[in-house]
């Protein structure tokens, strides 16, 4: 994590938790915090979104809340900075739960939602020929350079929250650019409800990262629930089912985990997770890595 990544973190988790010491819904909390890390460029959602290997960002994602189980995603939106919002758009002015491709992305024109900025749009418009020696030999050299530096392919950031307000609901949200190296139209576990997130006041909620592909196929966030309502604790859960993803199908992610109660988790069967949390005592604390 670079120091700009961990005070883009703490910044967010200090505006969310602003907003729920306001006694402002968790969702909106979800909604704002995520927000300011698509706008910051530094994680791979929103401004800093992966390209799919015909050169366009196709972003993905959700947000869900435990009341009434409530949720809004949108998949495969292109040239909105906050794909967040447009989801949570689609949960509280539509009847329906996941809008795709590019009626999603007028869905959320209608709503003026705001552009990437002209740097992104001109570098996309710029183009590139993903079959050219080039971008193979670019894409070669990349993965040699992650393999000496011992990290990890995906550790591609994407974003996500949970929270808790006064009035005891949980929320949970994702928002992301994909994985390295997608086709055109490949869809993740973000914008999947049960897969990248899941809430629900009974249980609790999850967001997850990681590559989805695994993360779609154990529906891990809302097994990882479901733990939670027989009793474990988030600790245990995230710790079960990550165990579950790696022993099945060696998949790779990382959780955000809550209960209703407030206890909560932060685990990943990835080398690395930039996260952290605030109770609104001392600082926010923010990691790399958590056990
Ligand atoms: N977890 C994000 C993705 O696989 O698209």
């Amino acid at each position: 994590m670079t120091p700009a990544q961990a005070t883009c973190l703490s910044d967010a988790l200090v505006i969310g938790y602003a907003i729920l010491e306001q006694g402002g819904p968790a969702a909106i909390a979800v909604e704002c915090t995520i927000g300011l890390l698509e706008q910051s460029g530094l994680f791979n959602a929103g401004e800093g979104a992966n390209r799919q290997l015909d050169g366009v960002q196709r972003m993905d994602a959700s947000i869900m809340e435990g009341a009434h189980l409530k949720a809004g995603a949108i998949a495969s939106i292109e040239g909105i900075l906050h794909p967040i919002t447009a989801a949570r758009l689609v949960m509280e002015a539509t009847n329906h739960v996941l809008l795709a491709g590019p009626p999603a992305t007028a869905f959320a024109q209608y709503y003026k939602l705001e552009p990437l900025s002209k740097g992104r749009a001109l570098r996309r418009s710029a183009g590139r020929s993903p079959a050219s020696m080039a971008v193979a030999q670019t894409m070669e050299l990349y993965r040699a350079m992650v393999k000496s530096q011992r990290m990890e392919k995906d550790q591609h950031g994407t974003v996500g929250a949970v929270a808790l307000d006064r009035a005891g609901t949980v929320a949970a949200g994702a928002s992301t650019g994909g994985v390295d190296s997608m086709l055109p139209g490949r869809v993740g576990d973000s914008p999947l409800i049960g897969c990248g997130v899941y809430a629900d006041n009974q249980s609790g909620a999850v967001s997850m990262t990681g590559i989805g592909e695994g993360i779609i196929r154990l529906v891990l966030a809302k097994t990882m629930c479901d733990r939670l309502a027989t009793g474990a604790s988030p600790t245990v859960a995230a710790r079960q089912v990550l165990r579950l993803l790696v022993s099945r199908i060696k998949g790779s992610a990382g959780a955000l985990v809550l209960s209703p109660d407030g206890r909560f988790a932060i685990r990943h069967v990835t080398p690395y997770m930039a996260a952290g949390w605030w109770n609104g005592i001392g600082s926010p604390k923010v990691r790399g890595q958590f056990s």
